[in-house]
């Protein structure tokens, strides 16, 4: 026996601000599958994460729902905790980057840094909002696309031309926290020299630690040059102070990956036995393998390892760069229902049937993984139920009936158990190069052949003849034997069936190398089913749910905002009775609407309230293409919004939709008989 393999594995931090959804999950749950597998083979294998809390999202969320940073990270983190422990996801440690062990690790880190030279400052021009006193990053940036003209686009680049520019290229910015003008305002920033570590990650990115086309990728990149990178923010800002720089924070994207040390840290601190030191120092034999998304590589794989080689820390032995989840062929959409959350999903379906579709589609490639729902009852059905769970439903009841239960001992198929031995390291391999779509066809391979063996013996038949009850026993045993080397070579994928069937088995744990035996004289536990198939109306109950949460957020938040933009935000705060009293909602006619010269998202509404009109643009054109049609109708409207400046006039309330976005927004409209200017109460 070779010694255990020390390892230590981490997930990309969830950022604590939203509910995990599939897309997230496909990593979660292809990380757990490889740790499980070493841990199977009885190497040390330690998975670590941690919500990923900091940043000016997650303090903008805060205070948007009127709570401390504080508590939405530890709201989120209890959301996010159930998520992962259901979906059978199985960290060692799930931590916060908000943590001491985290503090003192990034400034640690970030001394280290500044006293080999890595540091330097200068003085950056920015936008600020100067209403909310804050530098605005890109994303909080709002205007006019420099070369198409198209609106209300992001400080970086254009959705509907593709263009990417300085947020200082816009055209009419505006703040997207308050809608302020935004003016430039300079300040001290701090970068980390990426650049000095240019040869160490042209050989470190060479040396097997990366994907083929990952690394091709990461080339491009060091061959058109490594820029430093800004690594401080300006208070206000949820995160840590740079040590002797008050006002000055660290980007979230500092401390975030030193939060994988964090978390492990916190774990060594309340685990005898395990260090600290023999995992991360400079010197250290342990294995560290990265599993992330293609989107987050250069933080992973230039920056972070940069890091770590300037502050005497040893680098990853490898980044396991993932694809990203489409639903049906197409992007998670929210409309269709195909945004679905981790616990949505776990409300109508079982986490099992999910990690086996993963495990089945999963390559070691980066490419993009469909999740083709009705795929995955047909797989999940088929594969499962059909082969594998198939072949202890068919064995028990003979052997319960007719030895009490006891499986007797032999071999009835020599050439069948070894064809099992014969593929366990191939099996092994696949997982362990996480090639788990290679090692699900073996497996399933492997119940094909068990189950054309027992269906040629056919111990149904043999049950009802003279004489051949020995017979029967001795295929029924092997047939149990077979579906205990599948349950081994699925346990990874499939620990709650693997626990079901240990206790029918009436077994100890499983551990891989348990397929070098089989079972005799042994004593069964009654049957009981292992796993049932999917009901194809449970799938669509669940994207039906997945509609429902989204409609039910945009009209939470008021589907329509005066900028055409609808929101979903699952999150929103609970108000109490007075501020909803406060709200003035109006029946209102539309006596005209019509389209905005140079807008691309809004109408220009003339509602009639009883007593007066009211000029309200509003974000739904996409829905409403010819305005026309809506002259006449009755909808409801705020009446006592503040009134807003737009660029096209004041909009002077706003009126009341709902559904997701798109074609897909709904105006509301009371029953007939109510009137302009009546109150909604
Ligand atoms: O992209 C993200 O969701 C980040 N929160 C991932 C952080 S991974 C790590 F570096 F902390
Ligand atoms: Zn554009």
């Amino acid at each position: 026996m070779s010694e255990p393999r020390k390892i230590l594995v981490t997930s990309a931090l969830p950022y604590a601000n939203g509910s995990i959804h599939l897309g997230h999950m496909l990593e979660y749950i292809q990380t757990d599958m490889w740790v499980r597998f070493q841990k199977h083979r009885g190497n040390q294998c330690i998975y670590v994460c941690a919500d990923d809390a900091h940043g000016s999202a997650i303090m903008l969320r805060a205070e948007k729902e009127g709570i401390s940073p504080e508590q939405l990270i530890a709201n989120v983190q209890a959301e996010h905790s159930g998520d992962f422990a259901d979906f059978l996801v199985n960290f060692d440690n799930f931590h916060s980057t908000h943590s001491e062990e985290n503090r003192e690790l990034s400034s640690l880190i970030y001394t280290r840094l500044r006293d080999a030279g890595h540091i330097a400052t200068r003085s950056v021009t920015q936008y600020f909002d100067p209403e909310k006193k804050m530098f605005l990053a890109d994303r909080f940036i709002k205007g006019t696309c420099p070369k198409c003209g198209t609106e209300d686009q992001y400080g970086d680049n254009c959705e509907k031309c593709g263009a990417t520019y300085a947020p200082t290229d816009l055209k009419d910015p505006k703040s997207a926290i308050s809608g302020a003008t935004p003016v430039l305002k300079d300040s001290k920033h701090f970068f980390f020299d990426l650049p000095a570590f240019d040869a160490m990650l042209k050989s470190w990115t060479r040396s097997g630690t990366l994907q083929d086309a990952v690394a091709n990728k990461l080339s491009e990149w060091l061959d058109s040059g490594l820029q430093q990178w800004d690594i401080s923010r300006d208070a206000p800002y949820f995160g840590f102070e740079i040590p002797g720089e008050p006002g000055k924070y660290f980007y979230v994207w500092l401390d975030a990956p030193i939060g994988y040390m964090a978390s492990f840290k916190n774990l060594c601190d309340r685990t005898p036995g395990l260090e600290f030191e023999a995992f991360w120092n400079k010197d250290s034999t342990a294995e560290l393998y990265h599993f992330i998304g293609k989107d987050i590589v250069n933080f992973h794989a230039l920056f972070w390892p940069a890091m770590l080689e300037g502050s005497g820390f040893r680098k990853p032995s490898g980044i396991n760069v993932h694809g990203y989840l489409t639903v049906n062929g197409q992007k998670m959409s929210k409309s269709r229902g195909t945004f679905i959350k981790a616990r949505t999903y776990l409300e109508h379906l079982s986490p099992e049937y999910l990690r086996y579709y993963y495990a089945a589609k999963l390559g070691r490639g980066v490419d993009d993984l469909d999740l083709n729902l009705e795929d995955f009852v047909q797989k999940v059905n088929s594969d499962l139920i059909g082969k594998v769970v198939n072949i202890a439903s068919r064995c028990a009841g003979f052997i319960h009936k007719g030895n009490a239960g006891v499986l007797i001992a032999g071999n009835a198929a020599p050439e069948l158990t070894e064809a099992f031995l014969a593929a366990a390291p191939s099996i092994a391999e696949a997982y362990e190069a996480r090639d788990f779509a290679r090692a699900m066809r073996e497996i399933m391979a492997l119940a094909d052949r068990a189950n054309a063996w027992i269906a040629d013996k056919a111990p149904w038949s043999l049950a009802k003849q003279e004489g051949k009850q020995d017979e029967v026993q001795a295929i029924c045993a092997l047939g149990i034997n077979l579906f205990r080397q599948l349950v081994i070579f699925l346990k990874p994928v499939l620990p709650n069936l693997a626990a079901d069937a240990e206790q029918f088995l009436n077994v100890a744990p499983l551990t891989w190398d348990d397929h070098l035996t089989l079972l005799g004289n042994h004593q069964l536990n009654p049957f009981q089913a292992l796993m049932t198939r999917i009901d194809p109306a449970k799938v669509e109950a669940m994207t039906n749910a997945s509609k429902e949460d989204l409609a039910a957020s945009a009209t939470d938040t008021g589907a329509a905002q005066g900028n055409g933009e609808l929101i979903n935000d699952p999150l929103s705060p609970e108000i109490d009775f007075d501020a909803f009293a406060a709200i003035d909602l109006r029946v209102a006619l539309i006596e005209k609407a019509e389209h905005v010269e140079g807008a691309d998202k809004l109408l220009r509404l003339t509602l009639d309230i009883g007593d007066e009109k009211r000029n309200v643009f509003s974000g739904i054109k996409s829905a409403y293409p010819n305005p026309a049609e809506l002259e006449g109708r009755l909808t409801m409207m705020i009446a006592n919004l503040k009134p807003r400046k737009m660029r096209f006039g004041i909009s002077e309330g706003m009126v009341m939709a709902a559904g997701p976005g798109g074609e897909e927004i709904y105006l509301l409209s009371p029953d007939s008989g109510a009137k302009p200017g009546q109150r909604i109460k």
